[in-house]
């Protein structure tokens, strides 16, 4: 018997509020893979199991094989007829099979009044849940919202044990799913007269410059008698403050005003916080604070999509859940970084594809600015892959979305709700009927918000009605049938809910430079020069077009922002690809070159002049070797080695010339590329040159951040990049490396962006891969300082605060 017991005092996030706490289950976890049968029982002996802390994921330490995941199977959705050998679709890493989490926890007295809850963020999958060897209750959707209320189960006289269960079936899903109790999971000790569990639903019914409506509805449990509803600033400020004594069955509504609001978008992510207090004989019962924000929605034929009574496109790109090389383990940091890397290219919304939203990553849209399609499922009742959610659609659907809905409706950062992607169900009557099943609950749930789904089956949604259904009809790819469906649907506009899928590997330049569909190399890498996407795919200009010229398109969600682990189209089928090349940024969250096309885009706050491909080209000397420019400027002349190359300009006529600056017959010679943009009075606005670099010579650390919280889960990205002896990036070099943190921190992953590579991400060496690799920090929990010492090329090191 584990004689380490977690006492609740340990509080990494205690809201203490009134009668309630909430304390997150964070570490001194036991863990243990296998089917153990009685791992839920209390004197069983887990002493020799690991020990972990909550977010987990145990199986991205891997390591990586082809048989973990190797499948024999036509993917039907991309277009297959016939079944073939497919390898690290799923990452090839070993998430499959069954394993425990056992935690050991002494229980607050409760009083008679009081209640305790168990809450998880979601666990990766088919979750069944025991305290004290008895059976609380299961969810098998690994990415929902779920919780029980464990108060029959728990003894307030000494330890209780917590067990919770978790299997992952082969073939369950198309990309990498991950494994674990890879989100949060808290304890809420609550009085049973009090706020409902996800209780409090703020709307803005009524916005303007002078004044905004917000209406706080309050679901209670047991004998409420009044609420009282504050809203406040993010520091405290009261702005407003009702009370009411009108129940209506278990609800109160609350009318509040604030006066001149401050809007949310993603311009001026403005937060309020709502505080909700429950009230039994006129003593207070229960409090909880919510944040949210003032905005309006709207889509309609005549405007398409306003935020705030503006016109506007989703600038959106789509992210799967995993965080690259830290796997699907939920941490703040690294999702923060991935939104700003996001952010600072311009984009303006992402669609969570194909799951549902985390609440850090809801937490950080609300708070960075940025618009998100929450979506839900990749599959319905009609398989995709042989162990998917069509297990359990019909039991579980309604609940699922229920808990998405309540758990996260309050986030002003969610513009729509997705019921699904490229559901098998576009085909026939019964999917149609599915769609509105699901859309209708989604509406009961949330009146305020529209529902789409990714569609790529255009022409049978078409005809049998599921687009015309649709809140928002998405159209997933596909860009030759977008007027077509504008013409046929009712709606009045389409979203391109899924757009690109462009392959490209980072630092990675074919020759000749033309524009190929499911191209192969045999060094399995595709070519930067951003030409090259799958069948059923297209380069970003195809989509550029649509958005810019038909006013009845929404917006585009590129896939992806970064590439993502499993799905290594089109490299499926060639081992060892284990990650995807459609990501804007590869798997370590470094840009790609199509960052940069994007960001002359959408960026337009900043200017973006960049040059590819590197150059680096010994042995190609005379030969031609194109260049591109990704810009915001109309026009520039490009140099070699002082010699002009001639001007291009952007040319509206051009489909590949549109968007992009391009010269297609420059001969290379080692040297200097230098390019200089013109402004329309053909006056010099802005200058960028390139090298070719020498020897490796040193490495150049660059962190995102030096101070990190000692929490024991704060983090550091340090991108290393090799450099010659002038400070030139060498962008061929693979040069093995190794790391050392000292101090307060410690080494925990690193990440190269090889889609190829099968060295861990947990292992504290790498090669660079065409010059650069990304390693993260982790702080531990006491102050001081670390230092991370990079050996290889002469030494490297980054110091870092921790406080
Ligand atoms: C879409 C699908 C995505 C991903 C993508 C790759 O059809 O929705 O999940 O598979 O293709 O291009």
């Amino acid at each position: 018997m584990n004689k380490l017991t977690f006492i609740i005092g340990i509080l990494l996030c205690n809201i203490c509020i009134a009668q309630r706490t909430e304390t997150l289950l964070k570490d001194n976890w036991k863990f243990s893979k296998g089917t153990i049968d009685s791992a839920f029982t209390n004197n069983f002996d887990d002493s020799q199991w690991e020990t972990v802390s909550i977010p987990h994921d145990w199986a991205i330490t891997g390591p990586f094989d082809k048989e973990n995941d190797i499948q024999r199977v036509a993917i039907l959705q991309d277009g297959e007829k016939s079944a073939t050998e497919k390898t690290g679709r799923t990452g090839a890493l070993p998430y499959m099979g069954t394993a425990w989490y056992r935690l050991n926890f002494t229980s607050p007295k409760l009083d008679d009044d009081q209640k305790i809850l168990l809450h998880f963020d979601g666990a990766m999958s088919e979750a069944k849940v025991y305290i004290n060897g008895k059976f609380v209750g299961e969810h098998p959707y690994g990415y929902a919202y779920f919780y029980f209320d464990i108060t029959k189960y728990i003894t307030t006289k000494g330890e209780n044990t917590l067990a919770v269960r978790l299997h992952n079936e082969p073939k369950s899903s198309r990309w990498y799913p991950g494994a674990g109790i890879y989100r949060n999971v808290k304890l809420i000790v609550k009085n049973k007269n009090g706020i409902a569990h996800w209780g409090t639903t703020v709307t803005t019914p009524f916005v303007d410059n002078e004044i905004a409506k917000v209406v706080v509805k309050t679901n209670t449990t047991g004998t409420v008698d009044k609420v009282k509803t504050e809203i406040q600033t993010l520091d405290g400020k009261v702005i407003s403050t009702v009370e009411s004594k009108v129940k209506f069955a278990d609800q109160f509504e609350n009318t509040l005003q604030v006066k001149h609001p401050q809007l949310w978008s993603p311009e001026t992510p403005y937060l309020y916080k709502v505080i909700t207090t429950t009230y039994k004989n006129e003593e207070i019962t229960d409090q909880a604070s919510e944040r949210f924000g003032i905005r309006t929605i709207s889509y309609t034929s005549e405007k398409g999509f306003e935020l705030n009574g503006k016109q506007r496109k989703f600038k959106g790109v789509c992210l799967h859940h995993d965080l690259g090389p830290l796997g699907i383990a939920v941490n703040k940091a690294a999702i923060k970084r991935q939104l700003i890397i996001m952010k600072e290219m311009g984009a303006d919304a992402i669609r969570t594809a194909h799951n549902m939203p985390s609440i850090e990553q809801l937490e950080l849209c609300d708070e960075l600015g940025l618009m998100v399609v929450a979506e839900s499922f990749d599959e319905w009742k009609k398989p995709k892959v042989d162990n998917g959610y069509h297990r359990f659609f019909d039991e579980w659907a309604k609940k699922d979305i229920q808990n998405l809905v309540r758990a996260t409706k309050n986030h002003p950062s969610i513009v729509m709700w997705s019921a699904g992607n490229e559901v098998p169900d576009q085909w026939g009557n019964e999917g149609v009927k599915r769609a509105k099943w699901l859309q209708d609950i989604f509406h009961k749930e949330d009146p305020t918000r529209p529902v789409t789904v990714g569609m790529d089956q255009v022409k049978s949604v078409m005809e049998n009605g599921f687009g015309a259904i649709l809140d928002i009809p998405g159209l997933n790819y596909r860009t030759h049938l977008y007027d077509e469906a504008y013409e046929k649907f009712p709606q009045g506009f389409v979203l391109g809910s899924e757009t690109a899928s462009t392959v490209s590997s980072r630092g990675v330049y074919k020759f000749p430079v033309e524009e190929f569909k499911a191209k192969k190399y045999s060094d399995l890498q595709s070519s930067s020069y951003d030409l090259e996407a799958c069948s059923w795919s297209n380069i970003p200009e195809d989509d550029f077009i649509l958005q810019d010229d038909k006013s009845w398109v929404l917006g585009e969600f590129v896939w992806t922002g970064f590439d993502y682990l499993g799905e290594p189209s089109p490299y499926n089928e060639e081992w060892p690809s284990r990650s995807s090349y459609f990501g804007i940024c590869d798997l370590a969250g470094i840009p790609k070159d199509r960052y940069y096309l994007y960001k002359s885009r959408w960026d337009t706050n900043n200017e973006t002049l960049h040059i590819l491909p590197h150059w680096n080209w010994k042995g190609r000397e005379g030969e031609i070797t194109p260049i591109f420019v990704y810009t915001n400027y109309e026009k520039a002349e490009l140099f070699i080695n002082g010699k002009s190359q001639g001007i291009r300009e952007k040319d509206k006529s051009s489909r590949l010339d549109r968007y992009r600056l391009r010269w297609m017959d420059v001969k290379y010679e080692a040297g200097t590329v230098k390019v200089v943009a013109y402004d329309s009075t053909d006056k010099i606005v802005a200058t960028k040159e390139i090298h070719t670099a020498g020897k490796p010579h040193h490495l150049k650390l660059e962190a995102d951040k030096t101070t990190l919280i000692a929490n024991g889960e704060d983090l550091s990205f340090v991108t290393v990049t090799v450099v010659d002896k002038d400070g030139n990036t060498c962008p061929t070099a693979n040069l093995p490396l190794s790391f050392k943190v000292n101090g307060n921190a410690t080494f925990k992953a690193v990440c190269n962006g090889d889609p190829t590579s099968l060295e861990m991400f947990h292992l504290p060496r790498m090669k660079t891969f065409n010059g650069k690799l990304v390693v993260i920090v982790q702080s531990k929990y006491s102050n001081g300082t670390a230092t991370l010492e990079i050996k290889g090329l002469k030494t490297g090191k980054e110091t870092f605060i921790i406080q």
